[in-house]
């Protein structure tokens, strides 16, 4: 039996298609950005019809470079950007309006009122997420809302509610599965992960039809096949999993106490806390690492909104660097003396201060600041960041089993400038895996293990394998300095100051 694997990965900026073989080292693969759309300040789309486009293309791509055809895949796996939202025709697939993404904040307002109700810790007490526009639930009411004849619609079973995972898997198999996975289920502000189903009082507070709602499955289950037009033959989708639950999976982080951190258009930290469901104290979420024959394994999760995107923003936007590679080695060449601190709050700021309010500010600039201190300022914004979700997590999590080495993956790791900056200001070992394609590693192994084509979890655990590990090196004076810096600026960033 082939035991090649296809890995599709729909993120925020862009979607990559990858096949993997049996030894699960990447053959071929496609990747294609799409449009980012800001209608208004605050606001951010996708067109799902876009999206489409880009994963039948990347697929394609990915199959042909790997010199393969599509019978030669066993399964097919999709991790995706998550939370964001898409809303579409049952009878047509047709999308009733453009994508709302997971960075967009106009439902910040709504999320207030339901605030000032007191029903924050009903829906924290049920889902683990706190009431911020970042999750679902909101999304899809303004949606409901706003879209003409959309509530009525939806309730009478006309409408398919999905996060990008569900509208792909409804595309896929030609309308035929209308499913979603317990880790993008567990992002929507309407999923108990308490008792693993859709809430009840939550749709109903946020006055979402539960026809809409597509079937919760564990992440390694079976999803259906695509249409046989579509790549010319049928493949079964074996593995679904929201991008970071499919880092901390590619990167083995099977046991409680292990933790991950992606770096990619955001920053994401998870801490696999086993069977516990754990109560953050600190603003982190409490959510589903994995669902694996019925059984649930729980995180603490740490979000930041802006990391690769405030090195994007300095190449894109500020044009201070050519390109988002360069910027280790620009931000190497900083003036040590001076100190810059960037608080990339360009769409709020998320864990653990959640003010959706907030916007970016930089601070200490004088007449000699330039790209290289730019640069340095993006860099360590990052780094300080995962320094706040790293201190808030282990107020949370006590046990001795923790883990204090970080595991990380996503673009900005290939900067060792930017992994030892970040170990150093951590005080913390930082592992770098040799594979650093991890999200879609992770979902590849959902969807080769339920095929049979590739090892169990501890096989597959077994093979993790490091690059390199960054110990600390800043001595505690200048670390204790340069955080005491970082912790005053975001404290003049913030919105209520
Ligand atoms: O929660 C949002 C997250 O899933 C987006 O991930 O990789 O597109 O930054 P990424």
């Amino acid at each position: 039996m082939a035991q090649y694997v296809l890995a599709i990965d729909q993120g925020t900026t862009s979607t990559r298609a990858i096949v993997f073989d049996g030894k699960q080292a990447v053959v071929g693969s496609g990747q294609k950005e799409f449009k980012q759309h800001f209608p208004k300040s605050g606001w951010v789309e996708h067109d799902p019809e876009e999206i489409w486009e880009t994963v039948v293309w990347t697929v394609n791509e990915a199959i042909r470079k790997a010199g393969i055809t599509a019978s030669d895949i066993s399964a097919i796996g999709i991790t995706n950007q998550r939370e964001t939202v898409v809303v579409w025709e049952r009878e047509s697939g047709k999308p009733i309006h453009n994508a709302i993404v997971w960075q967009d904040r106009r439902t910040a307002s709504y999320c207030d009122k339901l605030k000032r109700q007191g029903l924050e810790k009903t829906f924290t007490k049920k889902t683990g997420l706190l009431l911020d526009p970042y999750f679902s639930g909101t999304k899809l009411s303004w949606m409901l809302a706003n879209v003409k004849g959309a509530r009525t619609r939806g309730a009478r079973g006309e409408l398919c509610f999905g996060t990008i995972d569900t509208f792909l898997i409804w595309r896929l198999t030609g309308g035929k599965s209308f499913a979603t996975d317990a880790t993008n289920a567990s992002r929507t502000l309407m999923y108990n992960i308490v008792e693993n189903d859709w809430d009840r009082e939550l749709l109903d507070i946020l006055r979402v039809p539960e026809a809409m709602l597509p079937e919760v499955k564990d992440c390694a289950a079976d999803f259906g096949v695509t249409d046989k037009a579509l790549f010319g033959a049928e493949i079964p989708i074996l593995g679904v999993a929201g991008d970071q639950q499919a880092a901390t999976i590619g990167q083995a982080c099977f046991s409680p106490g292990m933790l991950k951190s992606t770096y990619g258009t955001g920053c994401f930290a998870l801490l696999n806390t086993g069977k516990d469901i754990v109560r953050s104290k600190n603003r982190l979420l409490t959510t589903i690492a994995y669902r694996l024959n019925g059984e649930t394994t729980y995180a603490l999760e740490g979000s930041i909104f802006i990391a690769g995107a405030a090195v994007q923003w300095l190449r894109d936007g500020l044009k201070v660097i050519k390109s988002a590679a360069d910027t280790g080695a620009l931000a190497e060449s900083a003036d040590p003396a001076q100190e810059i601190y960037l608080v990339p709050a360009f769409t709020g700021l998320g864990a653990p201060h959640w003010d959706p309010d907030a916007r970016g500010a930089i601070f200490g600039m004088t007449r000699n600041t330039g790209p290289a201190e730019f640069a340095r300022a993006a860099l360590e914004a990052v780094c300080y960041q995962t320094r706040d979700l790293l201190d808030a997590m282990h107020k949370d999590w006590k046990s001795d089993d923790r883990e204090t080495v970080l595991r990380v993956d996503g673009g900005m790791v290939a900067s060792d400038w930017t992994m030892q900056r970040l170990s150093d200001l951590l005080d913390a070992p930082v592992d770098r895996p040799t594979i650093l394609e991890t999200t879609a590693l992770g979902v590849a192994w959902l969807a080769g293990s339920r095929a049979g084509v590739w090892p169990d979890r501890e096989g597959f655990a077994a093979s993790w394998a490091r690059d390199r590990r960054f110990e600390p090196s800043m001595d505690d004076k200048t670390r204790a300095a340069k955080l005491k810096g970082w912790r005053n600026a975001v404290k003049r960033t913030l919105s209520e100051v």
